[in-house]
């Protein structure tokens, strides 16, 4: 392992690097930190070509670059464009987790097919999963996770199927995965979508309510419900904040709930920025690899 000083760029496309963030990465183990705010794509590219030509490769993978936001696809875009701006051997590490949404996706999914596996023995391999917060950067990181696992997963509309079509389409293109939009508005189509799913992600924003108790009462397939709000009153009504794996009241499904699904996000945040630190080559990292993370860190 290098001996070289751990430095963090870190590359928002907003106003504010996220505080959170910050003290990850501090606590990891980062002696160098610096915010880098209102970050256009096409800047991506000089600012890695800056940074990799002043360390020699052994220094360079002891240089990270972390892309913060709240655009799921232009952190993609933004940790591709740092790596094509790579010129070898000089080299430095990339993490992208805009708004804390890959890490919490992949905690979620990850404890989710923990309970499906070890109350139920199922995989989420062919299980119907439907995601309420579609459109949001947690609930398009978790569809993406669960279907590369197997899961038919439903992109469920709030207010407007187009974008979820929109989602689905960037999905197959980057991913190669079927995500199927549905229109979920009216309370008939929402009552629907929810008798049929086996599985659903509550990741709305913090403070909205889309189980609720007379919902809870169709949902005769329902084998797993996760929330991902922790802000009252719950996603899913009755959901509990440490919540793993015990039965739901009002409903025969098993629930995981925001604190339970923070505690993993925290560690596999922390566990990606550690390993960036202390890797001998240099480390790229999206949902899934942090997906990959919290399945070790549950298993
Ligand atoms: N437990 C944890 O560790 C943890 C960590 C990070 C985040 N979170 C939580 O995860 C949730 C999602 O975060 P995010 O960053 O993905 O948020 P986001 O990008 O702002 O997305 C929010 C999603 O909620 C949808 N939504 C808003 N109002 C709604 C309503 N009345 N009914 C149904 N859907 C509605 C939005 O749809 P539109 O696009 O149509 O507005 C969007 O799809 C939040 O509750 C956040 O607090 C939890």
């Amino acid at each position: 392992m290098s001996d070289a000083r751990p430095i963090l760029h870190m590359l928002e496309p907003n106003k504010h690097v996220s505080p959170f963030d910050v003290n990850m990465a501090a606590d990891a183990g980062y002696k160098t930190i610096v915010p880098y705010t209102n970050v256009s794509l096409d800047e991506v590219r000089p600012l890695v070509q800056d940074a990799i030509f002043s360390r020699p490769p052994d220094y360079g993978v002891r240089t990270g670059f972390f892309f913060g936001g709240k655009d799921a696809i232009l952190a993609l875009d933004m940790i591709k464009a740092a790596q094509d701006a790579l010129v070898p051997p000089f080299q430095l590490s990339t993490f992208a987790d805009p708004a804390g949404s890959f890490t919490t996706a992949a905690g979620m999914v990850a404890l989710v097919e923990q309970v499906l596996k070890q109350k139920l023995g199922r995989s989420l391999k062919g299980t119907k999963v439907a995601i309420f917060g579609a459109t949001g950067v947690v609930g398009f990181a978790s569809s993406i996770i669960s279907a590369l696992e197997g899961a038919d997963v439903q992109l469920v509309a709030h207010r407007g199927v187009d974008r979820v079509i929109k989602a689905a389409a960037v999905s197959k293109e980057r991913f190669g995965v079927d995500l199927e939009p549905v229109a979920g508005e009216t309370p008939e189509q929402k009552a629907d979508i929810i008798a049929n799913a086996e599985i659903i992600y509550a990741a709305a924003a913090a403070g909205v309510q889309v189980v609720s108790k007379e919902d809870k009462e169709r949902a005769k397939k329902l084998l797993v419900v996760a929330d991902v709000n922790a802000v009252p009153p719950p996603g899913v009504e009755g959901m509990e904040l440490f919540m793993n794996g015990e039965q739901i009241p009002g409903c025969d499904a098993l629930g995981v709930g925001p604190l339970a699904i923070g505690d993993v996000k925290y560690k596999t945040q922390s566990g990606l920025l550690k390993q960036m630190i202390n890797a001998t080559e240099a480390q790229h990292y999206d949902f899934r690899d942090a997906f990959k993370t919290a399945r070790g860190l549950i298993s």
